[in-house]
């Protein structure tokens, strides 16, 4: 087990020095993930927002080699599909014994998912959960997948990042990391507000402008240099909604209630 960031550690340290052994830190949300590549953690998660609140001991990454589990003395963790077919699948045997390990550090409110293109598609309500709980065990697949039988016995939840499929987990577990974890409190500094942003109220963001007040013949809209901030407010709302609308019938008819 390789874990990631603590409150000691010297700000000079690069994210890939992150990977000591640190102690579980009461209380301090923690993100478990099982994976055939560890080494491909902290990754994005280091840098930026999420990497600082690692540092500053606000959040904690683990990561579970699955490969450890790995059996005889290839440490084999896959096998041939049961009924034939391509590919492999990862061991209820290899599999089992990871997530065992990894629920050995679980406390509270700490649910498994396995990352799926089968599963639930992964949104910013199912993030404001994850960062209510006390952490969270990501499962991340490769190959065919996991055998069934694995995520029946530990009552897995899949989710998905999007239709689409992916070679592994690893890139899916670190985006709903990051979604999550700029959600824990004291993550985000008051001016990288959550509050008023894609998704916080179920629309889309309206746009966005900065200096220069004129690039390549193109202003910035007249309003927002008016300095009227109930007129700033109210086009704001008005471009979330034409946005949301044209872009995402979906969450539109959502939002007005349909
Ligand atoms: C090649 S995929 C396996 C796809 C599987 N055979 C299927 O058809 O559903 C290998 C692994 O990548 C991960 N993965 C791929 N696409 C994903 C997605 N959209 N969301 C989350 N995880 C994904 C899963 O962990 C999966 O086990």
């Amino acid at each position: 087990m390789k874990s990631h960031g603590r409150k000691s550690i010297r700000a000079t340290l690069k994210p890939s020095s992150l990977m000591d052994e640190t102690a579980p830190l009461a209380g301090v949300w923690q993100a478990r993930v099982i994976t055939l590549f560890p080494a491909a953690f902290p990754g994005v998660l280091g840098e930026s927002l999420t990497g600082r609140a690692m540092k500053d001991g606000l959040w904690q990454l683990h990561t579970h080699d699955l490969r450890e589990h790995g059996l005889t003395k290839h440490r084999n963790v896959d096998d041939t599909p049961a009924g034939g077919g391509a590919g492999m699948v990862l061991r209820a045997d290899v599999v089992g014994p990871a997530i065992a390990e990894a629920q050995s550090h679980a406390r509270g409110r700490w649910p498994i998912l396995y990352m799926s293109p089968r599963g639930r598609r992964f949104d910013q309500a199912m993030a404001r959960d994850l960062a209510r709980c006390d952490g969270v065990t990501m499962l991340c697949g490769r190959f065919e997948g996991v055998d069934e039988r694995v995520l029946e016995a530990f009552g897995i939840t899949e989710v998905s990042l999007g239709d689409f499929v992916m070679t592994g987990g690893e890139l899916a577990a670190q985006a709903m990391i990051d979604a999550t974890v700029r959600l824990l409190p004291g993550v985000l500094g008051n001016a990288e507000s959550a509050v008023d942003e894609s998704h916080s109220a179920g629309l889309l963001e309206h746009p966005q402008y900065t200096k220069p007040a004129e690039w390549q013949g193109r202003t910035i809209p007249e309003v927002l240099m008016s300095g009227n901030h109930a007129k700033i407010a109210e086009w704001r709302r008005e471009m979330s909604e034409k946005i949301t609308a044209e872009r995402r019938p979906d969450l539109w008819a959502r939002h007005k209630g349909e």
